[in-house]
């Protein structure tokens, strides 16, 4: 059984929830070498629904976000993105979803001997469609305009502090204009201001794109102000669900431990 901190499920009480399922997992289970990291993981991610998820170091959380694109394999259970069965993608089909779904990386690394418009380049190498030096030209400044940071296109990402090269690497994964975004920890090492710039930026492409996302964070101010249901992962469950305050205010004291 789901335990919900309050009343109903929250699902039914998001005014974002129009009803479509872009994520469906039910009875998710991972193990490593014996080790159980997912138990049993059930969720929903909605269009343009923001579900934030916290949970202790090492639970599992980067596991969680990497079975929802393929990087990592799940042992059991049903898993659809886009309403494609994870379980049953060939490698085909797991490229085409994986241009679908954004995922800005634990660290979010650009390329250092490239240049900023050279990195932003990069993903649109693995379009199928091949594009003219006027189309890239424009989704890339229309990408970096968008993170504010059309300016530093010439750039080398050693002349860039923490903060630019996290807008950078988002902008990098939003130039396929995904429909889902998965953000592990995007603002992690960031100083308060900056991590709201991505915080603020987050919610901007899900109202211009009408993005889903996924968002991990250790960071309670982002999932403050990106969260639309938030999920505690624990013992390789989501069960600990709640909105943002729900949870703050929760009756375990486990589950406030979180909100000191
Ligand atoms: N490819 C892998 N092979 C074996 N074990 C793995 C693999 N990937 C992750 N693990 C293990 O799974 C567990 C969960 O790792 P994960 O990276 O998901 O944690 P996390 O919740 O993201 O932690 P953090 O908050 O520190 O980023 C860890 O014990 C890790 O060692
Ligand atoms: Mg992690």
């Amino acid at each position: 059984m789901e335990q919900v901190i309050q009343g109903k499920s929250n699902e039914n009480r998001n005014p974002e929830n129009t009803g479509e399922k872009v994520v469906v997992a039910r009875h998710v289970k991972k193990a490593f070498d014996g080790l159980v990291i997912l138990s049993n993981v059930n969720f929903n991610l909605h269009k343009k629904e923001n579900i934030v998820v916290l949970g202790k170091s090492g639970t599992g959380k980067s596991v969680l976000i990497k079975s929802l694109v393929g990087l990592v394999e799940p042992d059991e259970g049903e898993l659809k993105v886009l309403g494609k069965d994870i379980f049953n993608l060939d490698a085909d089909e797991m490229e085409d979803l994986r241009r679908e779904v954004g995922y800005l990386f634990q660290g979010g690394a650009l390329y250092d001997s490239m240049n900023v418009c050279k990195n932003m380049e990069f993903p649109l190498k693995r379009q199928v469609k091949k594009l003219s030096k006027g189309e890239i030209k424009d989704l890339v400044e229309e990408s970096l305009e968008s993170v504010g940071l059309i300016e530093s296109m010439r750039k080398m990402p050693s002349e860039l502090s923490g903060g630019m090269k996290k807008r950078i690497a988002l902008a990098r994964t939003l130039i396929l204009k995904p429909k889902i975004m998965l953000y592990d920890e995007p603002t992690t090492g960031l100083d308060p201001v900056t991590s709201r710039e991505i915080s603020n930026l987050i919610m901007e492409m899900k109202e211009k794109y009408a993005i889903s996302s996924m968002i991990i964070t250790h960071d309670l101010a982002c999932a403050k102000l990106t969260a639309d249901r938030m999920f505690i992962l624990k013992d390789g469950t989501l069960d600990i669900e709640g909105s943002y305050d729900e949870l703050e205010q929760s009756d375990d004291p486990w589950v406030r431990a979180f909100f000191d």
